[in-house]
């Protein structure tokens, strides 16, 4: 069974995804504790009501991000964090916090990286008028929405939608494919071999070749 630790700034769907998934006696991973650089946040209720151990550091109390990420850092082992899932985590991690965590830090992003890095993903798909978009659960390198991705999964986008539409179907993919990374690693399954993740036993004959011409 591997620690997890889950950091959150808000809502906390993704958490909540990883919080049922972790409910299942088969999952290889446990949440040890969730951290919120934002008190009063839903995420932190959530995790209460399972049970799980909260704490808030709030970046707002440290004069630099090295000391805020030295405080994270110090609650991580206290904890016996194995691993970290940023989940809707809203703050950069400096490059000493990342180096002491390598590969050891999965991140979800609602884009196809390497598209769209950064905020406002959907309108930014949207405006660039791609058919596809969606999701990404990556191991996290120092560099902003960068890393070796584990999982992804498409979303087509419709002439109708639009940024909050795109959003809620990119969000429901998000919450099926963080579960489903986290378990590969925690199941020691995924080796990083430079930029790319090669994971182990894994069955490709299942993927399907999605045409996004409409007919
Ligand atoms: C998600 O879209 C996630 O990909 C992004 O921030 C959002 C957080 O949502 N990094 P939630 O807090 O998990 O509901």
């Amino acid at each position: 069974m591997v620690n997890v630790a889950v950091l959150i700034s808000g809502g906390g769907t993704n958490l909540q995804a990883l919080i049922d998934a972790c409910a299942d006696k088969s999952f290889p991973a446990r949440i040890a504790l969730v951290i919120s650089n934002n008190p009063g946040v839903k995420g932190l209720e959530r995790a209460e009501k399972a049970g799980i151990p909260t704490k808030v550091i709030n970046h707002r109390d440290y004069k630099s991000r090295e000391e805020f990420d030295d405080k994270l850092h110090e609650a991580l082992l206290e904890s016996g964090t194995e691993l970290i899932c940023l989940a809707g985590f809203m703050r950069i991690l400096d490059t000493r916090f990342v180096n002491r965590w390598k590969n050891k830090i999965l991140n979800i992003h609602p884009s196809l990286l390497p598209s769209f890095k950064g905020l406002h993903t959907q309108e930014r798909a949207l405006e660039a008028g791609v058919r596809f978009t969606g999701c990404t659960v990556h191991f996290v390198n120092p560099e902003l929405d960068d890393g070796p991705i584990i999982i992804q999964a498409a979303v087509a986008i419709n002439p109708d939608d639009d940024a909050d539409t795109l959003a809620a179907k990119v969000l429901t993919q998000e919450h099926i494919i963080y579960p489903q990374a986290l378990r590969l690693v925690a199941e020691g399954r995924t080796q990083v071999d430079g930029s790319r993740v090669i994971i182990r036993d894994a069955n490709y004959a299942t993927q399907k070749i999605i045409n996004p011409i409409p007919e």
